[in-house]
């Protein structure tokens, strides 16, 4: 949540911080602001609305610089407005702030900072922390960087921050707990990004802030330390994201770039991880790993979203593969109960961000409990990817739509090849059966590609349906979570309301919802389920409702009952139910389209959790 760009070099700062906003858009979207200092003074500029908006606000203005820090923010204290964005100047002008995260203890700072005289413009915890940073520095004779130090020290919660000091326009000072930040590192110049993306064009090489560090950034070099002073040798890696994954490519939003990706995206999770040939699958990630997860007592995912959607796919495809007890569970509640874990436990934290502020946390704990924790993530270098033993990376490539799309059925990919693997070191799969339950994984790229021919028939469906209030998705078994992440793309993206049932619930009180006007979402594929799934959409029939059925091809049973159904190749078992989900995901994005949302930014949303 929230986005934040720096540039300290000898380029114009406006343009690189500009178009590093415009990249971390998909963190937050409802004011976005800059500071530039012009070799004389400090200009900070200020929009609510979009980064374009602040663009044209600026138009005209002086945006000279060499050295800036740039937010766009996802609103958590104080409504988004003008006043409210981010960068936040001190009362007496000496510092400039962008933070991502929560101060939880800023009432008591701030009620402090009041009595010593502080009077505040905003309603933000962040513009609390620029006036600490300032209080502790003019106190007494020391440097910028100290007195963020210090500030640093007083404050609970999270943040990622970046301060520019009036007194000292040499240097960036960035600091990081719990939210991410990354400096680029090139030829006397640096980038601070919450991720790479902002400056990928200029630099490869890469240094991950970790929690309780700071940095100072000149021209001349960066030196970090932590928060207790003692000094970090900055380990830089090479980030690796391919400038195209974050342009639309032709097409008119990321999510259907995205939804489109899925063949290659799931093609890549599973390249040179399932040897077809010699009927392998290997998960390099998890070979240290490998004894503690075949004699699991109990393997917990957690969390969020469609990351958890995709846990009970785990859930399903653990069961049935690997013969291990799963409990699939929402992280946020996970962390605040009080859960019974042991070190015979395995915890996987699924999330494509990595950052997840919740996921994150339920981490902490697992690991406190002495529990094995791996993490399935598609962010390289994320906070979840370094905190986790050990775990597998989605190949999904960046994701920019706020809704995940490819990144689900990347996490699915994953965790099939991971039930599979297990299942067979443990000897509950044939040869046979896994021999063909590879040749299901390698062929769902294909699928989906088939279904993506669909596209326009879904359209046609689309255009009937766009002004319905609410919609109800069902499925049996592992249909389940499709449904639940159908339901779940309708209603962000849309904002119509929808919800995902098990098909056989519905006559336990969803039932009471049907009418003529409702479309009932059912996926209906022929496998385990099927007669049972036929039963349950006669019963939507015989109510007056309108069925919209997922179907195996060629399937005239169900084509002769549905108002519409939407086919799909033939699944031969639970490993490749994820393809269902695709027609959906169109679904959601068509009826979006229709009704004029902004499906790459809808409303109140973020990619990125970063706060609890
Ligand atoms: C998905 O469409 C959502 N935008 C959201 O539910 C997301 O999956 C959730 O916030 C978890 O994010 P993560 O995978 O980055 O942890």
């Amino acid at each position: 949540m929230c986005g934040i760009v720096g540039y300290i070099g000898g380029q114009s700062a406006y343009p690189i911080i500009i178009n590093g906003l415009k990249r971390l858009e998909y963190r937050g979207y409802d004011s976005a602001g800059i500071a530039l200092y012009n070799g004389k003074s400090t200009s900070v500029y200020k929009k609510y609305g979009k980064v374009s908006d602040l663009e044209n606000s600026v138009a005209g203005l002086d945006t000279n610089g060499c050295l800036g820090i740039g937010h766009t923010r996802w609103a958590t204290h104080g409504e988004p407005n003008d006043k409210n964005a981010h960068p936040h100047m001190s009362m007496h002008g000496k510092f400039v702030i962008v933070h991502n995260g929560i101060i939880e203890n800023y009432n008591n700072l701030k009620k402090r900072l009041t009595t010593r005289g502080y009077t505040f413009k905003s309603e933000t915890d962040s513009e609390v922390l620029a006036d600490l940073i300032e209080y502790i520095y003019e106190l007494s004779p020391i440097s910028p960087d100290d007195a963020v130090q210090l500030a640093l020290r007083k404050v609970q919660g999270a943040y990622g921050i970046v301060v520019m000091c009036t007194d000292h326009p040499d240097r960036l000072i960035a600091a990081r707990k719990s939210s991410p930040l990354v400096i680029g590192i090139g030829d006397k110049e640096y980038f601070i990004g919450s991720d790479a993306s902002p400056f990928v064009e200029y630099t490869d090489q890469v240094v991950y802030l970790d929690n309780d560090q700071i940095a100072v950034i000149s021209r001349e070099g960066l030196n970090i330390k932590s928060i207790n002073n003692a000094v970090v040798t900055p380990e830089i890696k090479k980030v690796d994201i391919d400038f195209d994954e974050i342009e639309k490519g032709g097409f008119s939003h990321f999510m259907l770039k995205e939804i489109y990706e899925q063949p290659r995206s799931i093609t890549d999770t599973m390249r040179g991880r399932v040897l077809s040939e010699v009927d392998k699958i290997t998960l390099g990630g998890l070979i240290d790993v490998m004894p503690r997860l075949m004699n699991a007592r109990r393997i917990i995912i957690v969390g969020c979203g469609t990351s958890w959607h995709a846990g009970l796919m785990g859930e399903y495809l653990f069961e049935e593969y690997a013969r291990i007890p799963v409990e699939v569970e929402y992280a946020s509640e996970f962390r605040y109960r009080n859960p019974i874990i042991n070190q015979e436990d395995v915890v996987i934290a699924i999330s494509q961000s990595g950052e997840t502020a919740d996921t994150l946390a339920a981490i902490q704990l697992a690991k406190k409990c002495g529990a094995c924790v791996l993490g399935i993530c598609n962010v390289v270098g994320s906070s979840i990817a370094r905190e986790t033993d050990a775990g597998v990376y989605t190949h999904a490539g960046v994701e920019i739509g706020v809704a995940s799309t490819k990144a689900f059925t990347a996490q699915v990919s994953v965790l099939a090849m991971m039930a599979l693997m297990i299942g067979r070191a443990k000897y509950n799969i044939k040869s046979a059966d896994y021999h063909q339950l590879i040749r299901e994984l390698m062929s769902i790229p294909e699928k989906i590609e088939h279904i993506l021919k669909s596209a326009d028939h879904i359209k046609e469906i689309a255009e009937k349906y766009k002004d319905s209030s609410n919609a109800l998705y069902l499925g049996r078994g592992c249909y389940y979570p499709v449904a639940l992440e159908g339901a779940l793309k309708l209603k962000e993206i849309s904002y119509i309301h929808a919800e995902g049932y098990p098909a056989a619930e519905m006559k336990h009180g969803p039932i009471a919802l049907i009418d003529d006007k409702m479309p009932v979402i059912v996926i209906a594929t022929k496998d385990k389920g099927y007669e049972k799934i036929v039963n349950n959409i006669q019963e939507v029939k015989a109510r007056k409702g309108i069925v919209i059925a997922v179907i195996t091809e060629g399937d005239t049973t169900i084509a002769a009952m549905a108002d519409h159904v939407i086919e799909v190749p033939a699944v031969e078992n639970a490993v490749g139910a994820m393809i269902t989900v695709v027609p959906l995901q169109l679904l959601s994005y068509y009826i979006a389209i229709m009704r004029g949302c902004n499906v790459d930014q809808p409303r109140n949303l973020a990619k990125s959790v970063t706060v609890e």
